[in-house]
């Protein structure tokens, strides 16, 4: 587990890890802490390096939108090719692992018609890779039951069962999709068991997994769920509907495919509280929804920091620095051009918004309203309309910029007539929309660049996140094996780092 001079194999190489990355950031905390909204109201740009965006404000899009995998170009500054060069080394790498190499008995089967129905070409590939790394992990530690906590329609819980043959139980919070889940699963069964009896081979049909509907907010909830011996405080979950369907073994595995915030930090405490559980294999997602203690707020369990090392240091996110850690290298670079513009220009509407706002409705913006919906929604439209309107890829950001000044005069008058829409405001008449777009213009082509290196520091942040997790397996002593491995491919699935855990 390494990315260039830092490595993680030990609790004090990780903590030299984490370190290094607090140090880095320290300084940036102005770019990370920045709500983009109010980038031409607080005129954001002024507190980047000035050579860097002088730089960048004539770089062309592709080369801006490839910031956050580390690309730099000869004529940039030394200080900004130092930058990113250094996030990328301070940032857990992503690159598919050899699996048949680092984990023993991984066999990547590819799934069957009847059991990749419906998924989309990334779900399928995340589920025939974890799939055979639980089975794998599940294989090591002797007879299990699995748990897949946060299943949402059952993917990777079915081909756990019926693939893999492993007792399998599912959990999610939404009923809709533990119904799915069991649908689907009945529709898998008949299909293996008619070709059970076709074949004769006498075999019994593996058993659908058994699905469970909670949301599940603490160890003690997902210790009750998965019918361990509750202790006396422990919640009174209803145990009818537990001890339902087949026999389960009573060791357990526990598994999460993006299992969204403390869900995956739930998993990693009931591992290390819970002796039944004999491993763990978690990839989590959806950082932003992470708890976190706050001067103002007590939080028993945070989702962040988890570790003691990183708790004595005294480091916290914030909500900005968490959104950001959802931000990923590969997503920027695969973006390509049109949808990159599309990008940054939202950005430039909903900021010059902000300005609209900020002078004539300045207690609508106390309230900090969101009108996040709408800007998807109008991303969308626009989406659909360059997909009619094929554009030129080799044309510079500065020509399309020139080229559409009056045409995004125009698109920032509809946007913003949808974003009073959202906020229920009424739109007055006498507002000079065009005015203010022309003041904020003269800063747009600064917007790309300014996001770009924020984004950048999105993997770093994400790294603390993981090396957090990790460490706090690695406080626990001797007696587990921890890995941290990038089990996906990042081109098809960015959020890749799987977190694997075992009682030795
Ligand atoms: C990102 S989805 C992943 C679903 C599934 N593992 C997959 O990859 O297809 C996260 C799932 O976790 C469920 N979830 C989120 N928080 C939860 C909680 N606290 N307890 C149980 N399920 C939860 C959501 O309903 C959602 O289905």
């Amino acid at each position: 587990m390494k990315s260039g001079k830092y490595s993680c194999n030990t609790r004090s190489e990780t903590l030299e890890w984490i370190t290094a990355i607090i140090d880095f950031l320290k300084p940036f905390s102005f770019l990370i802490n920045a709500h983009v909204v109010n980038f031409f109201k607080d005129k954001q740009w002024e507190a980047v390096d000035e050579d860097w965006m002088s730089c960048l404000r004539n770089e062309k899009l592709e080369n801006i939108l490839l910031i956050p995998s580390g690309t730099v170009q000869d004529h940039w500054p030394a200080s900004l090719k130092d930058f990113v060069h250094t996030l990328r080394s301070l940032s857990f790498p992503r690159e598919q692992a050899d699996l048949q190499t680092v984990l023993s008995d991984v066999n990547v089967a590819p799934l069957s018609t009847v059991l990749s129905q419906g998924m989309n070409l990334k779900k399928k590939h995340e589920v025939e890779v974890l799939s055979s790394v639980v089975s794998s992990v599940v294989n090591s530690v002797g007879e299990s039951t699995v748990v897949d906590v946060g299943s949402g329609q059952g993917y990777l819980a079915q081909v756990l069962s019926f693939q893999y043959k492993h007792s399998v139980v599912a959990i999610d919070s939404s009923s809709h999709h533990g119904n799915v889940t069991d649908a689907r699963a009945a529709r898998i069964r008949k299909h293996f068991a008619s070709q059970m009896r076709k074949s004769g081979s006498g075999n019994k049909c593996p058993d659908a997994p058994t699905t469970i509907t909670c949301r599940v907010l603490s160890t003690e909830m997902l210790k009750s769920l998965t019918n361990v011996p509750l202790e006396e405080n422990d919640l009174d979950l209803d145990a009818a509907a537990l001890n339902e369907g087949p026999k389960r073994s009573c060791s357990l595995v526990l598994a999460g495919l993006h299992a969204c915030g403390d869900l995956s930090v739930t998993m990693l405490r009931t591992f290390m509280e819970c002796e039944e559980v004999k491993a763990v294999v978690s990839i989590g997602c959806c950082y932003n929804l992470l708890s976190e203690k706050t001067s103002e707020s007590s939080c028993y369990k945070c989702g962040f920091p988890m570790s003691a090392g990183l708790k004595s240091l005294g480091f916290s996110l914030g909500k900005n620095a968490r959104d950001l850690a959802c931000q990923s290298a590969e997503r920027w670079s695969s973006l390509g051009e049109d949808a990159g513009l599309q990008n940054f220009e939202l950005h430039s509407f909903r900021a010059a918004f902000q300005m609209v706002l900020s002078k004539h409705y300045p207690e609508v913006l106390a309230t900090s309203p969101s009108i996040g919906r709408q800007g998807k929604a109008f991303r969308r439209q626009k989406q659909r309309k360059a997909l009619e309107t094929p554009s030129k890829l080799e044309t510079s950001r500065k020509d399309i910029d020139k080229k559409s000044t009056t045409h995004t005069s125009s698109s920032f008058e509809k946007f913003c007539l949808s974003a009073f829409s959202r906020l229920n405001l009424e739109h007055p008449q006498d507002l000079d929309l065009t005015a203010t777009w022309n003041e904020a213009n003269a800063f747009t082509e600064l917007i790309g660049p300014y996001w770009s290196i924020r984004a950048a520091l999105g993997p770093v942040l994400e790294t603390l996140i993981l090396l957090d997790r990790l460490m706090f397996l690695q406080e626990q002593g001797d007696s587990l094996e921890v890995s941290m491995l990038p089990i996906f491919d990042p081109t098809l699935s960015p959020r890749n780092v799987a977190i694997i855990a075992k009682r030795l």
